[in-house]
């Protein structure tokens, strides 16, 4: 049987890790059509680091405060990320903000986590700001990166309900719950050739087929 030809992921974090891991624990199953060549980190106390390297996923630490601009550092991060052989870049909490030109270089092959449900509530601090509008719904949105913080194309989002006694802390646990889900759904997507863009939509092959098992349970038929 022919070997399946599997997309390159270059993973940045900051910090724990757990979007990291949910892709590591996806590229785990010899069918997914995905493998992880590179985690970078600009922090080398990032939790993520361990997880990489007992997956014995190759990782490299870019340290911005040893550059004197972004560019810099963005320039150092996509020679890497090039000379990996990178095709997708999957930013998995990594909490920099990213140059125009690092931006324009990755277009179209470069996306994001988010815990909201896009465009609504961009930035940080996302979970409180959803309690405090009085927001019944909140989320996460995985979605193709633009130079706008928290802007581009959204490929897969999921919904979750906020409680009326919901903290941002107990809010945001039952989001990375969904996060974990629809961050592996979504490279699969890119990696089997399904999401194509247009007039900055992603328009995903089959939509509802894609994405019903994460919305409904899977029916009979
Ligand atoms: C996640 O909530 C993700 O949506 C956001 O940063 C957080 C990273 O968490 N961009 P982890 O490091 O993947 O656990």
């Amino acid at each position: 049987m022919a070997e399946l030809k599997k997309l390159n992921l270059c993973v940045p974090i900051s910090g724990n890790g757990s979007n990291l891991q949910a892709l590591i624990d996806a590229c785990a199953v010899p069918e997914f059509p995905a493998q992880i060549g590179l985690v970078i980190s600009n922090k080398a106390s990032a939790g993520g680091l361990e997880r990489a390297k007992k997956a014995r996923i190759p990782t490299l630490v870019v340290d911005h405060k040893a550059y004197p601009t972004r560019a810099d550092f963005d320039q150092v991060m996509t020679k890497a990320m090039e000379d990996n052989g990178a095709e997708l870049i999957c930013l998995a909490g990594f909490m920099r903000l990213l140059s125009d030109a690092f931006c324009d270089h990755w277009r179209d092959r470069m996306i994001n986590i988010h815990p909201s449900l896009l465009p609504s509530f961009k930035g940080l601090g996302v979970q409180q700001a959803a309690i405090d509008a009085g927001a019944r719904f909140s989320g996460c949105t995985v979605h193709y990166v633009r130079k706008k913080m928290d802007t581009g194309p959204i490929v897969v989002q999921a919904a979750v309900p906020i409680q009326s006694n919901d903290t941002a802390e107990t809010l945001a646990a039952r989001i990375l719950v969904e996060e974990h889900k629809i961050y592996p759904h979504a490279v699969r997507l890119i990696a089997e050739g399904k999401v194509t863009i247009s007039n900055e939509r992603a328009l995903i092959a089959d939509y509802n087929k894609q994405t019903q098992s994460l919305i409904n349970p899977p029916t009979e038929n």
